[in-house]
């Protein structure tokens, strides 16, 4: 199967006043064309800062992006117009992200025009069938955003999306924000639309049980690093990274009847800034020896396409060494 996306080894550092903050440090993944790669992770660890530099709404620091083919890292002004129509962000909070003195079908409208794709009746006609394919009624259509609620105000958000026809939409939180009878309905909505136009996603979230839901493939960062990527399934039943153990541990999951121990995650955080040649998460680490604060992990595929990025990942679960 084809990858629509390949980051190979991504960096993005931000300067603050007390020195780089390492916010995306040396991330690889691919995401084939029509899946969904899900990416976890706590707070502060770098999801949104990933996400957005993908897509060049950050400048990144060093590293590869080849997005359909092409090589993508770096863009001038022009290309990156051309680029914005194949690539979309939808954010957590809608109602900060629509300008809040433009209707719904204004909103709907802006990317379009902004685009030229179209313009008098067309365009009407265009934004009408948006509002369809994201379930705005259109009795909406000259309605405000304060009007609505974060359902029908996060339909705007995917309709802008959607908009230019993208391939692939970086969603950041996209429900966070949502009641949670409504956040089932949104997910639906993004489900059958990455279904019907093909689309592919990185879907960003805090929530376990909706990217298990949604991701083919799910990523798990940890202070700007990724820990462990795999399957989706496969990380709920075999996950091999301490810290991936007790994120999921403190996930309540309601068919697993033994008792578990619950692995509470205890320690200093290592900073950001200037973090240096060790295993970020070491210092919280109950398996972490000297090799563990001398030297940062890479991550190695420890079975077909589960990569983790552990020294002691073997010794930890019991594995065989690769040979
Ligand atoms: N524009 C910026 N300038 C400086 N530092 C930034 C900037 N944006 C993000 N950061 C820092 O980069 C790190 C990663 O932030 P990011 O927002 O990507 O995390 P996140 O995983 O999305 O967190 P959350 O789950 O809270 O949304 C944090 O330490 C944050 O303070
Ligand atoms: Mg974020």
């Amino acid at each position: 199967m084809s990858n629509l996306l390949e980051v190979k080894n991504l960096k993005k550092y931000f300067k603050t006043n007390r020195g780089l903050l390492h916010a995306v440090d040396d991330v690889s993944f691919t995401i084939p064309r029509g899946k969904t790669l899900g990416i976890v992770g706590e707070s502060g660890c770098g999801k949104s800062t990933l996400g957005r530099t993908v897509i060049h709404l950050h400048e990144k620091t060093s590293g590869q992006i080849l997005f359909d083919g092409k090589d993508i890292s770096d863009v001038d002004k022009h290309q990156l117009k051309a680029l914005r129509e194949d690539m979309q962000m939808i954010f957590q909070d809608p109602f900060s992200s629509l300008n809040p003195r433009m209707s719904v079908s204004q909103l709907i409208a802006e990317p379009l025009l902004i685009y030229k794709k179209c313009s008098g009746k067309e365009l009407e006609q265009t934004v009408m069938q948006l509002m369809d394919t994201v379930g705005l009624a259109q009795r909406l259509y000259n309605s405000y955003p304060h009007e609505l609620d974060g359902g029908r105000r996060q339909r705007i958000g995917i309709a802008r999306a959607l908009a230019l026809s993208p391939k692939f939409i970086v969603c950041d939180e996209p429900v966070s924000a949502l009641d949670v009878s409504i956040q089932a309905q949104i997910i639906n909505l993004m489900q059958d639309l990455q279904e019907e136009h093909q689309l592919t996603y990185m879907f960003i979230t805090h929530d376990m049980s909706v990217v298990r839901h949604i991701s083919d493939d799910i990523m798990v960062m940890y202070l700007g690093m990724m820990v462990e990527c795999c399957d989706s399934e496969e990380i709920f039943h075999n996950r091999f990274h301490p810290y991936t153990k007790a994120l999921l541990d403190a996930v309540p999951i309601p068919q697993v009847r033994e008792k578990k121990e619950r692995r509470l995650i205890k320690g200093e955080i290592t900073s950001p800034i200037h973090p240096g040649d060790e295993c970020r998460f070491a210092k919280r680490c109950p398996y972490a020896d000297q090799i563990c604060f001398e030297k940062t992990p890479v991550s190695e595929e420890i079975c077909p396409g589960h990569f983790v990025s552990c020294h002691h990942v073997r010794e930890i679960n019991h594995l065989q060494e690769n040979k």
